[in-house]
C-alpha cells in the first residue's frame, strides 16, 4: 500500500485524526515532533472569523452546508495548509440541526462544495466520510475532485462506539483508484495490519493526551512532558480553558492520574497550572 496524495510530501503513513477541541496547534506540534506524518485541525467553518494558528502547516478540515465563503477562505489560508479536507462525518447534534458533517446528504451540494474547493487550490483536496447508504455515491463524486478519501466505517448512529466495519472500508478501497486513509480504533498494535489494507491510517482517541503514541510507532526519540505542551500553548496564546483540558488529557496513563486530575480540576489560572509537576 502507499499511493501518494497528489504532491503531498510526508514522512510516513500515520496521521493524527481531526479532533475538534483536541488538536490545537501546541498538541499538533508535539504529535509531529513525536513522529506523526500529518496532523489535522479539528473541523473549521469557512465562515469562521476566529484567529487560526496554522504555523505548523496542518491538513485543514472544513465543515459547511454550502459553498458560502469557501473561495475566500481558501485564498486566505492556502499557503499555510498541507491539504484541504471536507468533513462529511460529524454525528453531533449541532451537525444535525444545521445539516453539515454526516447530515450533509444532498449529493448535488456535496459535489458543488468539492468543485469549489478543487477550483480554488492546487493543494490536495480530500474528504472524510462514514459508513452510510450513500458512501459509494459520494465516492464517485470524490473521484472527480479529490486526491484521497478517508473512511471512518462507523455509521452516523454509532457515533464513536461499537466496532468499526473494516470490511466496509476494504470495499471502499477495492472500488476506487483514490488513496484511502483509514480511521477507527487505530492504535500502536493494529496499525501495521491496517496499513496492509489501506494506504494511510489516522489515530484519534488513542492519541488524546498521548502524543508519544507516534514515537512508539515510528521509533522517534520523544519524551512526553506537559511542560513542553505548556511552553507551546503560551507561545501561541491558547485559551486557559483549552490548556486546562489538555492538562487533564495528559494525565492519561500516569500512575497518579486520578489525584492529578482532581488537582487540575480545581486550578483557575495558568500560573497555578505551571506549578504542577508532571
Ligand atoms: C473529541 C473528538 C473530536 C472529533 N472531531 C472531529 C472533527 O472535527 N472532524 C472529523 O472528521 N472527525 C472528528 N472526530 C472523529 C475522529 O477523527 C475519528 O474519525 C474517530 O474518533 C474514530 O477514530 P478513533 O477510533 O481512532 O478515535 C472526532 C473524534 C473525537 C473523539
Amino acid at each position: 500500500m502507499g499511493k501518494n496524495i497528489k504532491n503531498l510530501r510526508i514522512k510516513n503513513k500515520i496521521f493524527l485524526a481531526p479532533m475538534e477541541e483536541v488538536n490545537d496547534i501546541a498538541f499538533r506540534i508535539l504529535c509531529k515532533k513525536a513522529g506523526c506524518g500529518l496532523v489535522y485541525t479539528g473541523m473549521i467553518s469557512p465562515l469562521s472569523k476566529n484567529k487560526l494558528h496554522l504555523e505548523d502547516k496542518p491538513a485543514l478540515q472544513l465543515f459547511c452546508t454550502n459553498t458560502n465563503g469557501i473561495k475566500d477562505f481558501i485564498k486566505k489560508y492556502n499557503k499555510k495548509v498541507s491539504l484541504w479536507d471536507l468533513n462529511l462525518g460529524c454525528p453531533a447534534k449541532n451537525a444535525r440541526k444545521h445539516g453539515f458533517g454526516g447530515y450533509l446528504r444532498d449529493l448535488n451540494k456535496i459535489e458543488e462544495i468539492l468543485r469549489v474547493m478543487r477550483e480554488n487550490t492546487k493543494k490536495p483536496v480530500t474528504l472524510k466520510i462514514r459508513k452510510s447508504k450513500i458512501s459509494f455515491e459520494i465516492l464517485k463524486i470524490a473521484e472527480k475532485y479529490c486526491d484521497a478519501i478517508c473512511i471512518h466505517p462507523r455509521t452516523q448512529e454509532q457515533g464513536y462506539s461499537g466496532e468499526p466495519d473494516i470490511e466496509f472500508a476494504e470495499e471502499i478501497k477495492s472500488k476506487t483508484f483514490l488513496p484511502v486513509i483509514y480511521s477507527g480504533n487505530v492504535n500502536d498494535k493494529n496499525y501495521k495490519s491496517l496499513l496492509e489494507k489501506f494506504d494511510y491510517v489516522m489515530i484519534g482517541r488513542e492519541a488524546i493526551g498521548r502524543p508519544e503514541i507516534f514515537s512508539k510507532i515510528t521509533n522517534t526519540p520523544f519524551k512526553k512532558s506537559f511542560k513542553d505542551y505548556l511552553k507551546l500553548a503560551k507561545k501561541y496564546s491558547l485559551y486557559f480553558r483549552q490548556i486546562k483540558l489538555q492538562a487533564m488529557h495528559f494525565t492519561k496513563g500516569m500512575e497518579n492520574s486520578t489525584k492529578l486530575r482532581l488537582e487540575i480540576f480545581k486550578i483557575k489560572n495558568l500560573e497555578d497550572l505551571e506549578k504542577l509537576k508532571y
